[in-house]
C-alpha cells in the first residue's frame, strides 16, 4: 500500500476516533487518523473536546476547587485548623494545562506505538471512500481508504440573543480558562456543564446564578436524586432559578444584564461573565463533500444503525456526531466496536448500560432506567435505598450526604436502574454497570461480598433493601 492508501481513515481523534484508530491498528489494519483540533495557543493537539476542553480540564479544576472548599468547610470537623487559606488561580490553571498536555501527548504516543499514521489538519470525506486531507501548511492530499470512520464530535450551542464574545459571554471552554474568579457569574443551563463549572467557580468564591429554562431540575435523572442534589447545591450557594427562559441580554463593559421570564414575569439579573451551557450540537462543518451518500437527521446528527454504519459504502460514524448520549465513554465503545467490525470481528455496544456521572459534590451517577421511566413502562418494580449517613466509611470520611437506590423488576428481580448521589458515586456506579451488563438480579448483588468499611457497602445494602433485607438500616 502507498502512503495515501489505507485500510481505515478516521476523521477526528477525540475519545471516539482515537480508540477506533488504535483498535483497527491492533487488528492489523493500516490506519490513518486525521484531526484538526487547535488549542488557544495555536498548537495542534489530539484528544478532541474531551482531553483539551472537556472531561479532563473540567475534572482538574473540580478537584482543585473541591480541595480548597473542603479545607475551608470540612477540615475543622477533623480537628485540623486551616488558617490563612489561599488559592492561586494561575497555579490551578497551570496544573490543569499540564494534565491536558500530558494527556494529549499521550495520544500521540499511543498512535506511534500502535502504528497509526497521525495526521494533523482537516479531513473531508469525498465520494468513493476517498478523503481529502488538508495539512497545516494548506497542502492537500487525497487518501483512499477501504473504510472511513467519521468521528468529528460536537460543539457548543449558542444563544441567538447572547452570542459568544469570548470575554464576557463564553462557552464551557472559555469558562475553563478564566484567569481570575468572576465576582458574579451567570450560567445559562442547569445541565451537566452548568452544574460542574458553576460548582468550580462557586467554590472559589463567585456568586453564581444558574438560569434554567425547564421547571424540572435535572429532568434526565431519577427525581429522588434530583431533589437531593438541588438541596445540596442550594446549600452550597448556587442560586438555581428554574423555569426561567432567557429572552435577551444587555452586554456592557461593566456587566451583562440577562433578561428572563419565569412564573412571576420578566426578570433581570446582572453578572460580570456568562457561561452559556445549553447543550451541544453535532459538528459536521466541512466534513462531507458532494455525493458521499452520508445522511444527516433533522438535528444534524449523522444517521447510523446500531453498529454505527452510515449505510453509505464503507462509511461509519461514532461518538457525539451520532445519536445517543454525548459522553466520552459511549463514543469510545462505539469506536472500539467499529474498529473490530471493520476487521470482521463480532462486536456490539450495549446502549442500555451507559453510565452517566455528574462530577459535582455530592457526585451523581446512574445507569439504566429512572424510577419515573420504569413506572411509565408499566412494569411492576421494587426499590431499595440506602443512605450514606448509615455507612461507617461515609461517616468516617465526613461524607454522609446522599444515598444509593436500586430499582429492580418485581417478576424476575432483574436490576433495571441504579442511582447514586454521594461521595465517589462515579466510581461506585461501575459495579452497577457490570451488574447490568450481565443482567444481574438484586439477589446477585445481595450475595456478593463487599469489603468493609467501603462506600460500596451502600450499594450492597440498597440491593438488600429492595427485598426489605437490609442489615444496617431499618427496612421500610
Ligand atoms: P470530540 O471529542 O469533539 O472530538 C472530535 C475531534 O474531531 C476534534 O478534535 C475535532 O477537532 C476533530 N474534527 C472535527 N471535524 C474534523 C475534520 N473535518 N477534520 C479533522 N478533524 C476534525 N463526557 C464524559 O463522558 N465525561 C465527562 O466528564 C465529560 N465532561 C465534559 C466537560 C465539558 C466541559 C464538555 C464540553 C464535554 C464533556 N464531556 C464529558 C463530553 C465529551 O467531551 C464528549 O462526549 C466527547 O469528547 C465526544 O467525543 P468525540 O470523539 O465524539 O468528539
Ligand atoms: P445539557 O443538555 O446537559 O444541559 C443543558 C441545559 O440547558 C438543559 O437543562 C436545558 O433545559 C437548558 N437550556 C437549554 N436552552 C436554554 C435556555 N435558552 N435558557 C435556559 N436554559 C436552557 O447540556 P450541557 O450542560 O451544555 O452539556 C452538553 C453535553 O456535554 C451533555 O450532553 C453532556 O452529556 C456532556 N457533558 C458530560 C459531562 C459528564 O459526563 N460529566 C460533563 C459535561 C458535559
Amino acid at each position: 500500500m502507498s502512503d495515501t492508501s489505507f485500510d481505515v481513515v478516521v476523521i477526528g481523534a477525540g475519545p471516539a476516533g482515537y480508540p477506533c484508530a488504535i483498535r483497527a491498528a491492533q487488528n492489523k489494519l493500516k490506519v490513518a487518523c486525521i484531526d484538526e483540533w487547535k488549542n488557544y495557543d495555536g498548537t495542534y493537539a489530539f484528544g478532541g473536546t474531551c482531553l483539551n476542553a472537556g472531561c479532563i480540564p473540567s475534572k482538574a479544576l473540580l478537584e482543585s476547587s473541591e480541595l480548597y472548599h473542603r479545607a475551608h468547610a470540612e477540615f475543622a470537623a477533623h480537628g485540623i485548623a486551616a488558617t490563612g487559606l489561599a488559592f492561586d488561580v494561575a497555579k490551578m490553571q497551570k496544573r490543569k494545562a499540564g494534565i491536558v498536555k500530558a494527556s494529549t501527548q499521550g495520544i500521540t504516543g499511543l498512535f506511534k506505538a500502535a502504528g497509526v499514521t497521525a495526521l494533523q489538519g482537516h479531513g473531508r470525506l469525498l465520494a468513493g471512500n476517498r478523503v481529502e486531507y488538508t495539512a497545516a501548511d494548506g497542502g492537500k492530499r487525497e487518501l483512499v481508504a477501504k473504510h472511513v470512520v467519521l468521528a468529528s464530535g460536537s460543539q457548543p450551542m449558542a444563544l441567538k440573543s447572547l452570542p459568544f464574545d469570548g470575554k464576557q459571554v463564553v462557552d464551557s471552554w472559555g469558562a475553563l480558562e478564566f484567569g481570575s474568579v468572576p465576582k458574579r457569574l451567570g450560567v445559562i443551563g442547569a445541565g451537566v456543564i452548568g452544574l460542574e463549572l458553576g460548582s468550580v467557580w462557586r467554590r472559589l468564591g463567585a456568586e453564581v446564578v444558574v438560569v434554567e429554562a425547564m421547571e424540572q431540575f435535572l429532568a434526565m435523572a431519577d427525581q429522588a436524586v434530583a431533589r437531593e442534589a438541588l438541596k445540596h447545591f442550594k446549600q452550597q450557594g448556587l442560586d438555581i432559578r428554574l423555569g426561567a427562559k432567557v429572552s435577551g441580554a444587555d452586554v456592557k463593559k461593566d456587566g451583562v444584564t440577562l433578561k428572563y421570564t419565569d412564573a412571576k414575569g420578566e426578570q433581570t439579573v446582572t453578572v460580570d461573565k456568562v457561561v452559556v451551557a445549553i447543550g451541544r450540537r453535532p459538528f459536521t462543518d466541512g466534513l462531507l463533500g458532494d455525493g458521499t451518500g452520508v445522511r444527516l437527521d433533522e438535528r444534524g446528527f449523522i444517521q447510523v444503525d446500531d453498529e454505527c454504519h452510515t449505510g453509505a459504502g464503507n462509511v461509519w460514524a461514532v461518538g457525539d456526531v451520532v445519536r445517543g448520549p454525548m459522553l466520552a465513554h459511549k463514543g469510545k465503545e462505539e469506536g472500539v466496536m467499529v474498529g473490530d467490525l471493520i476487521a470482521g470481528l463480532h462486536s456490539e455496544v450495549n446502549y442500555r448500560a451507559v453510565p452517566s456521572v455528574i462530577y459535582t459534590a455530592p457526585e451523581i451517577a446512574w445507569v439504566g432506567q429512572t424510577e419515573e421511566q420504569v413506572r411509565a413502562s408499566g412494569r411492576e418494580y421494587k426499590v431499595g435505598s440506602f443512605p450514606f449517613m448509615a455507612s461507617g466509611r461515609a461517616r468516617a470520611m465526613e461524607a454522609p450526604a446522599g444515598f444509593c437506590k436500586v430499582i429492580a423488576a418485581k417478576d424476575d428481580d432483574e436490576i433495571l436502574g441504579v442511582h447514586i448521589i454521594g461521595a465517589m458515586a462515579g466510581e461506585l456506579i461501575a459495579e452497577a454497570v457490570l451488574a447490568m451488563e450481565y443482567s444481574a438480579s438484586t439477589e446477585d448483588l445481595q450475595r456478593t461480598m463487599h469489603a468493609h468499611p467501603t462506600l460500596s457497602e451502600a450499594l450492597h445494602e440498597a440491593a438488600l433493601a429492595a427485598d426489605k433485607r437490609a442489615i444496617d438500616f431499618p427496612n421500610r
